[in-house]
């Protein structure tokens, strides 16, 4: 675990913009009782998870980050030619590689930046936030593109009731570049639990397991997760990492405004809200509508609350996820809302 104090540093680096991308097809509870044997009222009671978004056959992720991208630039009033990097956050690239940052790269009709996929799950905005902050901070680069984009239908085993119920697809990015200081990231905190890995895999298509007739007759090409396992971590980190990063920042929990979660269960939320002795109105909530997105969620979820005005200049913001890995990553900001474009 590494934490970072950024209070400090040379140039402060925020958000200048966001983007979010869902695709239109939505699915309902009501869909899924025909599917699997659920019930609207178990997902809503357990998950909070209404409909969900998913994509068409032929929509990529590097589809749904350059529609996300695309918003992004026009609301940092920035063009794809200004920017020094790109770093995409997924676990459901369009394929083992290239890059979908290096197609996201070419969508954009932009070359030559470094461009490169970061494998956290649903931490991975988190995660890839923080290394083009460090970047932009440190070194020569000046305007980064951050997306968190899955399309978890397309592993998502709609036959097992356990998660297909779970389960959306969508994306969403920022435009990183230099705040006045005082503003945007203040601290941020990544981890990972490798040896509890186990309770959330996609076993299949890699080299440990490679495609094949007997892997595709085992559904290895599926998410496996035991759930019970991952909502036990999810409560302790949300709350134990948000301490950290928000102590770290200098501030006391009463100072934060907006606590933007990883949107995978509202229940999650709640515990984290009550641990973190934070209203649950000051959480930013979406799993009603997308259900979890995984590295698209925070992303997409800060999107919208900066679109609905209610983010406020000079706001204290804390990003909190956790994911496959198990991974988790806090990050505290200072909103900037200079030069920012709403609809
Ligand atoms: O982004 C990180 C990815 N993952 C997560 O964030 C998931 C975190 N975990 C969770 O959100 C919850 O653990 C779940 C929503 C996955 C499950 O909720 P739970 O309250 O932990 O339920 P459970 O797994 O303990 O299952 C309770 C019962 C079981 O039946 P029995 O054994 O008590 O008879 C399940 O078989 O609920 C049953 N069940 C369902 N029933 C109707 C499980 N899924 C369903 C379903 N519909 N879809």
């Amino acid at each position: 675990m590494i934490v970072t104090e950024m209070r400090e540093s040379i140039k402060a680096i925020g958000i200048l913009g966001t983007g979010s991308a869902v695709p239109e097809g939505v699915l309902t509870n009501a869909q899924l009782e025909a599917m699997v044997d659920t019930s609207d009222e178990w997902i809503v009671t357990r998950t909070g998870i209404r409909e969900r978004r998913i994509a068409d056959q032929g929509t990529a992720s590097s589809h749904l980050a350059y529609e996300a991208a695309l918003k992004a630039l026009e609301r940092a009033q920035i063009q794809a030619e200004d920017l020094d990097l790109i770093i995409c956050a997924t676990v459901t690239p369009d394929m083992a590689f290239p890059a979908t940052a290096c197609l996201l790269q070419d969508r954009l009709g932009i070359n030559a930046i470094p461009a490169f996929d970061l494998s956290a799950g649903c931490s991975g905005f988190g995660y890839a936030l923080t290394v083009a902050e460090s970047m932009l901070r440190g070194g020569p680069y000046k305007k980064a593109l951050v997306v968190g984009v899955d399309i978890l239908s397309r592993i998502t085993d709609y036959e097992d009731r356990s998660t297909s119920v779970l389960f959306g697809d969508g994306a969403g990015a920022a435009i990183l570049g230099e705040v006045p200081n005082g503003f945007g990231f203040l601290a941020s905190e990544l981890g990972a639990d490798g040896a509890s890995g186990g309770v959330l895999q996609l076993p299949g298509g890699g080299s440990l397991q490679p495609a094949s007739l007997e892997s595709v007759h085992r559904r290895q090409h599926f998410i496996k997760m035991q759930g019970s396992d991952v909502f036990k971590f999810a409560v302790r980190i949300l709350e134990e990492s948000a301490k950290r990063v928000v102590a770290k920042a200098g501030l006391a929990m009463e100072d934060v405004v907006w606590v933007v979660p990883h949107q995978a269960n509202i229940r999650i939320i709640r515990s984290a809200a009550n641990r973190l002795e934070i209203p649950e109105e000051r959480f930013f909530v979406n799993v009603d509508r997308y259900g979890n997105t995984s590295a698209a969620s925070i992303g997409l979820a800060l999107d919208e609350l900066a679109q609905t005005g209610d983010l406020k200049h000079g706001d204290y913001v804390v990003l909190v996820g956790f994911g496959a890995g198990l991974t988790w990553s806090a990050l505290v900001l200072r909103w900037f809302e200079g030069g920012l474009v709403r609809e």
